[in-house]
């Protein structure tokens, strides 16, 4: 019988390579998908927390892909993935997909979507899980990010390190916002504290894309609330291997409650700051920073 899958030791160099080889062929073969198969008038199929959360066919077909392959290639794996049920696996490695990652931008034609293929050990849950191999493919403009745990983090064979911190105000800060109307009343309280205070906010619209440009240095810090695993798996790799801390907020780790990454200095003036703002909570009144 094998062991309960958190017992598990994690995978050595020449797995976890195994193990990205796999993320980057699957990412890549579902972006081809995604790419041919978008049509000019890309149709929603479905709703999911709100009416805006939207579903596309290519998001369905994306996502059966991967697990296809994921069958074939690793039968004894688990799979958490955004479309579908979650398959236990019973090797202790489940691999957590993202088939487009920001449906919204490739709704309306923005190339700013990715696919996302994360294998993680362990429960697949942020709070628990190690994330040990990662692809990100920015399917539009080709932008292919892998990392494997202790492995580093690349884009087109460079080995990647985040920007040197530079106080918050003049930190280029990428973040994103929810689906539902209270989620984003509160998060535009804090938005509205946070701007004033940095270099300026992105919002891109892929928290896979976002995690990753801070990777390359194209974004100085992140900040999100509302990531789901599938948003987070990959991406989180890919920063943290390029030396940023991933993290949530009062000693908590990056989830759902809150995710905040950049070089370690930044990092902390950053959850300093959402603290204060009470940015993990959905209640209108929270903190104010100029107090
Ligand atoms: C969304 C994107 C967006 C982020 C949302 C996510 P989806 O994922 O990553 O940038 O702000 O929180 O839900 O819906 O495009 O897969």
């Amino acid at each position: 019988m094998c062991p309960p899958a958190d017992d598990r030791p994690l995978p050595n160099g020449a797995e976890v390579d195994r193990l990205v080889e796999l993320a980057e062929r699957l990412a890549r073969g579902a972006g081809d998908l995604v790419l041919t198969g978008r049509p000019d008038q890309v149709e929603v199929s479905g709703t999911k927390s709100s009416l805006i959360d939207v579903v596309t066919e290519r998001d369905l077909a994306s996502e059966a892909y991967l697990r296809r392959e994921l069958a074939r290639e690793r039968p004894y794996d688990g799979v958490l993935g955004e479309e579908e049920d979650p398959l236990v696996g019973t090797s202790g490695v489940t691999w957590v997909l993202d088939p487009i990652d920001g449906t919204v931008n490739y709704l309306y034609g923005i190339p700013a979507y990715a696919v996302s293929v994360a294998a993680v050990v362990g429960t697949p849950d942020p709070a628990v899980w190690t994330v040990v191999a990662a692809c990100v493919h920015a399917v539009a403009d080709g932008r292919t990010w892998t990392a494997g745990l202790g492995r580093g983090a690349y884009l087109a064979g460079r080995r990647l390190a985040v920007n040197v911190p530079v106080p918050l105000d003049r930190s280029l800060v990428g973040t994103g916002f929810g689906y539902t109307a209270e989620r984003r009343t509160s998060q535009a309280r804090v938005v509205a504290q946070v701007l004033p205070r940095v270099r300026d906010i992105r919002r891109i619209g892929s928290a896979a894309m976002d995690l990753c440009m801070l990777a390359s240095g194209n974004l100085d810090a992140y900040y999100e609330r509302g990531l789901q695993p599938w948003d987070l798996a990959a991406a989180s790799l890919v920063a943290r291997e390029a030396g940023a801390v991933v993290t949530g907020l009062r000693g908590a780790p990056a989830g759902e409650e809150m995710t905040v990454a950049g070089p370690a200095v930044t990092a902390a003036a950053l959850v300093g700051l959402l603290e204060v703002l009470d940015a993990d909570r959905d209640d209108v009144s929270g903190g104010d920073a100029s107090a």
